[in-house]
Formats: C-alpha cells, structure tokens, sequence
C-alpha cells in the first residue's frame, strides 16, 4: 500500500500527465506547421503545473509551494516542491524523456518525493524508510565499482549557463567510464541511477525542483548524494554528485580536483 502522500502525490501527477500528454501529441503538429512552439510549451508548463496545484491544494490547503513556473506560495512548515515539466527541451522537440516532480520536504529535508514520466507511464516514488519505487518495482542501485563499466549522467550547461571547467570535466569521466549520457531531465537521471541503469550522475547550476525527488530515490535505493566535492548536500546547494555509493570518492576526487 502506498503511504497517504504518495497516493496523493500520483493522483496529482497522473492528471496532470493527461494534459502533458496531449500537449506532446500537439507537439509534432505545430512543428510542422512551424507555429511557435515556445510559447506553446511555455503554455503547456504552466497548464500542468496548475492542474498540479490545484489537486494538490484541496488535500494541502495550508502547505509552502515552490514551484517552477508559480514562485513561492507562503504557508506552513510542510513544503511542497513541484517542477512541472522536467525536460523541457526533450518535450519541445518531441523526445519522450519528459517527468513531472513532486516532493515533500519538513525542516530542509525532502521526506517523500515522485517522478512520473507519464508517456512510458513510469511512476517512481519513495518516503523516506520506505525504499524506492517504479510502479511496483523495487529499486536498488547498481552494483559496479570498476570505473571502466559505469555509465555516468550529466546536464551540460547551456547558453548563458555555461561555466568554466566542464569540458575537463566531460574530458576526466569519458577517459576513465564507459561512457557519459546527456539524457535532458535531471530528475529521470536519479531514477535511473536509483534504477541501476546509470551508475552515477553530477551536474552543477542546478534548481532544488530538478533534483528534490531524485535525492531520496537515490538515497533510498542504497545509493549516495553530495555535493561535487564529497561534502554534505543541502537544500541550498546548486550542484550534486549522485551515485551507487561505490563509485562515489573515486567520481568526487575526478570531478573537484579540477
Ligand atoms: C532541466 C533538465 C535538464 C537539466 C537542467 C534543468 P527543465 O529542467 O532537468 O536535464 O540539465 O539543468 O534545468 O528546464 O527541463 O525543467
Ligand atoms: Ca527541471
Ligand atoms: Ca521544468
């Protein structure tokens, strides 16, 4: 049975999935008619992130709301962090990496978190204690400590993102892994590390929405979170190094000496 938060949490999501669906299938409509897709997914991620809060805000009428596209909404301890679209760039160009990201955190600590990629109808989830989830699949992290064997994530930064060191950091990992993957959703990169499949993950100039649920999957699946240079993540830090914990000093000591 899933704790109280979770069901409400996949209620909230899967609604809204409905609209981010037939928002995608619309996608490939506009492109061809070369409309502007921009302010159609602008539209879009604002239209999932009301039905969000809407659901939501009937079971939480009282709760703190950061949200991507809404800002802050001012209201007791109990937060909830909601990113509506991660992926946008993968959703506007019609690839189905995309997730909706609801997490719940109390005293600067995310408690339970979900990441539903509603086009393969993946629904991952954890509480904390609980373990970590995909639909009813157990989640354990991988179990490779050779370097030359681990697939690692990343998000390259972008246009006026862009900071000084990442290609070495791109030149370090691919010589040493491999292999390095840009999949364009920060928060399906720490499912999949949660899932095994990547073995580890980092990026840097990164917003809690991105990552809030992930850094409990994680965590929940036996794998480990820091920042890049090994020390304690929190909610304020704007980067992280995600892992299956065996890899994790060897990925620090690469990625900070740089
Ligand atoms: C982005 C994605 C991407 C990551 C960026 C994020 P958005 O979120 O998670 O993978 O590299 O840092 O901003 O803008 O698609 O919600
Ligand atoms: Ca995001
Ligand atoms: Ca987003």
């Amino acid at each position: 049975m899933l704790p109280a938060v979770i069901n409400i949490f996949e209620k909230a999501a899967k609604k809204a999935g409905k609209i981010l669906i037939r928002d995608f299938g619309e996608i490939e409509n506009l492109q061809i008619q070369s409309k502007s897709v921009g302010d159609f997914v602008t539209n879009a991620d604002i239209k999932v992130e009301k039905s969000i809060l809407e659901t939501l805000k009937y079971y939480y009428p009282d709760y703190t709301y950061i949200t991507e596209e809404s800002g802050k909404i001012k209201g007791d301890e109990n937060t909830i962090i909601i990113d509506p679209i991660d992926g946008t760039s993968n959703f506007i160009h019609g690839i189905p990496h995309v997730s909706i990201i609801i997490a719940k955190m109390i005293d600067e600590e995310i408690t339970d978190g979900i990441i539903y990629n509603p086009i393969l109808n993946e629904f991952f989830w954890s509480s904390k204690g609980k373990g970590a989830w995909c639909n009813d699949r157990r989640l354990r992290v991988s179990k490779r400590s050779n370097l030359s064997e681990c697939l690692i994530g990343t998000g390259l930064p972008f246009g006026k993102r862009v900071y000084k060191n990442y290609l070495s950091e791109i030149d370090e990992i691919l010589k040493v892994t491999a292999g390095i993957r840009r999949l364009g959703s920060a928060g399906l990169d720490l499912a999949y590390v949660a899932s095994g499949k990547l073995d580890g993950f980092w990026e840097k100039d990164i917003n809690l929405w991105d990552i809030s649920s992930g850094i409990l999957i994680v965590k929940e699946a036996g794998g480990k979170i820091s920042n890049m240079d090994g020390d304690k993540w929190t909610i304020n830090s704007r980067e992280i190094l995600a892992s299956n914990s065996q890899i994790h000093d060897v990925l620090s000591k690469k990625l900070s000496l740089l």
